[in-house]
């Protein structure tokens, strides 16, 4: 199989491609991820609560593409064996997992822990590293136990201390074994998509308004739990925590001031909102969103901005809570200004005010999420360690969906244009990146894409009930890549 790889890769790809040979260096980790409730189905065995998902997609199927749910998923659950053995199969050195808050805590909090949801993550994690795999660890991924929405969620403030008290179970069971701890994964997403525009779950949209209470609530969250590992348990042991935050690079659409303002306050609004306050030097919420939304608010009628305070002993609290910078990297975008859109109901939108579109070349061929260029990766790489303090960057999400199941080529040069970008930060932006876990290990349950998104390095057929796994072309693309540690088609 692998030189058949050769053999067609060699005549139908490298043709497109200029031939460089580029080598890995030594202390760049590669990887791959997945997370609980995309992966792992069993939604209601061994005494796991109820998800926001699992809620959303029983009760409004509809809300999914194909009307799908992740009740069984790819079954990882049942899996453990298997799959790591699939890790390993591809030569990772860290693979990046999520902990389904229900399973641990069926009732949000530490009222009940579920002793066989203990076990199961006991059994992944002491498999891994028994294979030679380092765990890296998300608190969060997007899958609230429907009992805390039901109290409001992120939008209430207690959230962060609920959140806390969750991670205290997870460090104390885990983390003898786990050293690489993410506490949340997109923050953007669980607040514009869950809170703003209401497309995920919980389904609220309330945009402008909930979104905003929610990205304040995600920070403190994140900093309480920061705070409690560094306080109570790194010194025993020893680990390294912080969260990653989905960033697309912002293109002006044209070199007038009033298009790059509008890709920059676009960018503040998307992830500014929350690495801002957690890397940047002054904390807080950035200036730009902070004007446009005050303008607009008081427009409106508010009395005051509808973007929520932070005290400056919270912007303490908050700044400098990281060992690394997480980054997901999906969407490069052209940005040009809106027009001013009439006074109305409060809008996330509206606040941010521009238009946003791609060129229409980088979703050619057989890719159906790809809207992403090596230039974006390398500058937001470079935005990062400009604006930041240099940090280390884990690319802790980075992938592709192809309409072709099995050959899919286009993925192949996806990754390699990918590490290209990443390699030209490394060795001529001198950006410390040292991890990236690409997305994903298998094709999952894709949110709102249910299963007709394929991201997976193996295929994953959702008819069949063993939910058969197949290495796809990409698995010998990353094989040979983990191998040679040379970057070649
Ligand atoms: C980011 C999310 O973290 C992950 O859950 C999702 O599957 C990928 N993006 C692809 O959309």
């Amino acid at each position: 199989m692998y030189s058949l790889f050769l053999i067609l890769t060699t005549f139908l790809i490298s043709p497109t491609l200029s031939s460089k040979i580029r080598k890995i260096p030594d202390d760049l980790m590669i990887g791959c991820a997945t997370s609980a409730y995309q992966v792992e189905g069993a939604w209601n065995e061994d005494g796991k609560g109820e998800n926001i998902w699992d809620r959303m997609t029983h009760s409004q199927p509809e809300r999914v593409v194909d009307g799908s749910n992740a009740d069984i998923a790819c079954d990882s659950y049942h899996k453990i064996d298997e799959d790591v053995a699939l890790i390993k199969n591809v030569g990772f050195q860290h693979y990046r997992f999520s902990i389904s808050w229900p399973r641990i805590l069926p009732y949000g909090f530490p009222i009940v822990i579920n002793k066989k949801g203990i076990q199961y993550y006991n059994k992944l994690i002491d498999k891994l590293i028994d294979n030679g795999i380092t765990p890296v660890v998300t608190i969060y991924h997007f899958d609230l136990p429907q009992i805390l929405q039901d109290l409001g969620g992120w939008t209430n403030s207690l959230v962060s201390k609920w959140f806390e008290d969750y991670a205290r179970v997870i460090f104390d069971a885990f983390g003898d074994r786990v050293k690489l701890w993410i506490t949340i994964n997109e923050p953007y997403t669980i607040c514009e998509m869950g809170y703003g525009n209401g497309t995920y779950a919980p389904g609220i949209p309330s945009s402008g308004v909930g979104d905003y209470l929610c990205a304040r609530n995600i920070l403190l969250a994140h900093a309480r739990v920061y705070h409690l590992y560094k306080n109570e348990f790194v010194t025993s042991q020893k680990g390294r925590i912080g969260l990653t935050i989905q960033c697309a690079w912002k293109e002006p659409g044209s070199n007038s001031s009033i298009d790059k303002n509008a890709a920059y306050r676009d960018s503040q609004f998307e992830w500014g909102l929350y690495t801002h306050p957690i890397y940047s030097k002054r904390g807080d919420f950035p200036e730009a969103v902070k004007k446009a939304v005050k303008l607009r608010s008081l427009a409106e009628g508010f009395a005051e901005s509808r973007l929520p305070t932070l005290s400056s002993e919270e912007v303490a609290f908050i700044r400098g809570t990281y060992d690394f910078f997480g980054l997901n990297h999906y969407f490069t975008q052209y940005v040009i200004n809106a027009q001013p859109s009439p006074i109305g109901l409060p809008s996330y939108d509206k606040d941010v005010s521009v238009v946003r579109y791609i060129d229409p070349n980088w979703t050619k061929g057989s890719k159906i999420f790809y809207m992403n260029v090596p230039w974006g990766l390398r500058k937001i790489l470079k935005y990062i360690k400009q604006n930041y303090g240099d940090p280390e960057v884990f690319i802790l999400e980075n992938g592709v969906a192809t309409v072709e199941q099995f050959n899919n080529y286009d993925a192949i040069k996806f990754y390699y244009d990918q590490l290209n970008a990443l390699l030209d930060a490394v060795e001529i932006d001198k950006v410390k990146v040292k991890l990236y876990t690409m997305w994903s290990l298998m094709d999952n349950f894709e949110f709102v894409g249910g299963y007709t998104y394929k991201f997976g390095l193996y295929h994953v057929d959702f008819e069949d009930p063993n939910r058969n796994r197949t290495p796809k072309l990409s698995f010998h693309f990353f094989k040979d890549l983990l191998k040679s540690r040379v970057l070649q088609l």
